[in-house]
């Protein structure tokens, strides 16, 4: 009752206009980047974000570099141990994924979204039994606030999509980027692992952690008003941990990280950025952090481009996910168990809104 009282008296909130709105968006099926093709100098309401009272910042240290290569498996382990409590977030580098290929995939991206829209459209859909989807706001009908963003979205695993299923643009480097990524994951899965203090293929392989992938590919176009909306609204992920590829160019609009303030996520070449994610830190029973994140709307001309990897259990898994039994582990659990379904059905129904998914699943403290 609240909450609706709240609705009615937003500002930037007329609910039957705004569904209006949305929908007639969606159905021009061209996302933002239509929009500002079409010349818009002002963004439409429905793109309006209540202000932001916290502080940006920028401090090039905040968030670790960790050098993959290192061969002190303990000085690794211990690195991964540190950023995973402390920031959630660290960037590596000497990941194995070759730059090439890190270039090609996020061209690919460009080339779908800059090609003309009736090339697009074929692809923009929100059935969910497609494992491919293009569509702006994968929560445009759940939030309070759109962003200025469009996404491919393409569930790889389990199974992956068929070749015919995948743009054209990027119908080649997706499965080889994909296969390199989950290379990574697996690594960074078991040194988070040892991490725990548990054997190295626990979070990979006895929990299935690598069994789900779901790749997010964004298109962030140029905003006229960027100080009125985001290109991502504050999230945590729903996943174990999230491999992020981010373009280098970051004038004005991008990654950034909750610390108390907003601090910037500096793209560094060649690296990749990985974070814990919301099912990682309930197995970890909060020793690791799923830390909030946003994007800031862009006002670089040639807007931003970033690919996420979220691996995870099978969505359809049944099996229980609670904190996680161990000796190194004196803690009474913080949260109640739950499975794949229940967890992803809330996140997606949510949207992003601005609260964690994961206080759904905490328990009372005792
Ligand atoms: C995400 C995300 C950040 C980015 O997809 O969950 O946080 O830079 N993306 O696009
Ligand atoms: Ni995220």
């Amino acid at each position: 009752m609240i909450d609706r009282l709240a609705l009615s008296l937003s500002p930037w909130i007329d609910t039957d206009g705004r569904l209006r709105e949305l929908q007639a968006f969606d159905d021009t099926k061209a996302g933002v980047k239509g929009l500002v093709d079409a010349g818009l100098t002002t963004i439409p309401a429905i793109f309006h974000h209540p202000p932001d009272s916290l502080p940006s910042h920028q401090d090039d240290d905040a968030i670790p570099v960790i050098d993959h290569a290192d061969v002190d498996r303990g000085h690794l382990v211990a690195q991964v141990r540190a950023a995973a409590q402390a920031v959630g977030f660290f960037q590596v580098v000497n990941h194995g994924v070759p730059g090439e290929l890190l270039e090609e995939m996020l061209a690919a991206v460009r080339r779908f979204n800059e090609q003309p829209a009736e090339g697009k459209r074929p692809f923009y859909t929100r059935d969910s039994a497609r494992r491919v989807k293009f569509n702006s706001n994968f929560d445009l009908f759940q939030s309070p606030a759109a962003n200025w963003r469009d996404t491919i979205l393409l569930n790889m695993a389990p199974p992956g999509p068929a070749p015919e299923e995948i743009p054209p643009a990027c119908r080649v480097v997706v499965p080889e980027y994909a296969g390199a990524v989950k290379r990574l994951g697996r690594e960074l899965l078991e040194l988070l692992s040892e991490a725990l203090g548990l054997p190295a293929g626990y979070l990979s392989q006895d929990a299935g952690g690598l069994d789900g992938l779901t790749m997010a590919a964004h298109y962030y176009p140029p905003c006229p008003e960027p100080h009125l909306t985001l290109g991502t609204t504050r999230h945590s992920d729903p996943c174990f941990l999230t491999v992020l590829l981010q373009d280098k160019t970051m004038d004005g609009g991008g990654l950034q990280v909750l610390m108390r303030r907003w601090v910037d996520v500096p793209p560094v070449a060649g690296a990749l950025v990985v974070n814990i994610g919301d099912l990682l830190q309930l197995v970890s029973n909060d020793r690791f952090r799923s830390v909030e994140h946003r994007v800031v709307a862009t006002t670089s001309s040639s807007g931003r481009v970033s690919v996420a990897c979220f691996f995870r259990p099978d969505s359809a898994s049944t099996r229980a996910y609670a904190p996680i039994d161990s000796d190194a582990q004196a803690q009474p659990p913080v949260y109640r168990s739950t499975t794949m379904p229940e967890f992803l059905a809330h996140y997606i129904g949510k949207g992003l809104d601005g609260r964690s998914a994961l206080d759904h699943f905490r328990l009372p403290p005792h």
